[in-house]
């Protein structure tokens, strides 16, 4: 049973695809404790309604990203969490909670790696006029959307796609792809495998996730 921290900024939905599976009995994990960085993100009161412990952790309470870093790791820990899944989370981790969780923090967003990056991916997507796009699910590292790819679902832009009918369509997959991934590393279906050249990203393998 995957003992999970869920970090979320606002809407939380990727947090209900989480939860409406744990409780479905599809996915073999408990979440431990729901973080938002913004106190009033509605995400909190699925979290609650679902009986998840919930805190608000303020980055405005903070004086730099490794002090509010310190203080979800303090927070993640005393729950009893083993993994983290960043959920429509909009801050840059640190070292100070990547150090604390190696290799146990996930993301997920709503590009296909290394494609857009950061702020606003489905926005980037439109501008640039690519015919498909999608999301990642990947294990984070110190840069900002960089990490070792666990698994990626695709979705085509159509003519005349407005950026929220886009984000919506990719959203849908974001909620079966992060269920997909976070069943497998339940079910420890994955192997990180050493980088193809030096300087390159490690790959890490999901067994049974396209
Ligand atoms: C999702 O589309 C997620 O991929 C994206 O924010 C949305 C959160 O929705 N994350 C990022 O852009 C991270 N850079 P949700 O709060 O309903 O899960």
């Amino acid at each position: 049973t995957l003992d999970l921290g869920v970090l979320i900024s606002g809407r939380g939905s990727n947090l209900q695809a989480i939860l409406d599976a744990i409780a479905a009995g599809k996915l073999d994990a408990r979440v431990r404790l729901v973080i938002s960085n913004r106190p009033g993100a509605p995400g909190l009161r699925r979290a609650e309604e679902a009986g998840a412990p919930t805190a608000v952790i303020s980055h405005k309470d903070h004086p730099d990203r490794a002090s509010f870093d310190a203080a979800l790791v303090t927070a993640l820990q005393q729950a009893g969490v083993t993994w983290v899944v960043l959920a429509g989370f909009m801050r840059i981790v640190t070292s100070v909670l990547l150090d604390a969780f190696p290799g146990r923090v996930i993301n997920i967003h709503p590009s296909l790696l290394p494609a857009f990056p950061g702020v606003s991916a489905q926005g980037q997507a439109l501008a640039h006029g690519v015919r498909i796009t999608g999301c990642t699910v990947h294990l984070v590292d110190a840069g900002t959307d960089t990490g070792p790819i666990l698994a990626q679902a695709a979705v085509p832009v159509l003519p005349d796609d407005t950026e929220e009918r886009l984000s919506a369509r990719i959203l849908a997959r974001e909620h079966e792809l992060l269920v997909h991934v976070l069943s497998a590393i339940a079910a420890e279906k994955f192997a990180v495998r050493p980088s193809a050249t030096p300087s390159g990203p490690s790959r890490v393998e999901l067994v049974g996730v396209p």
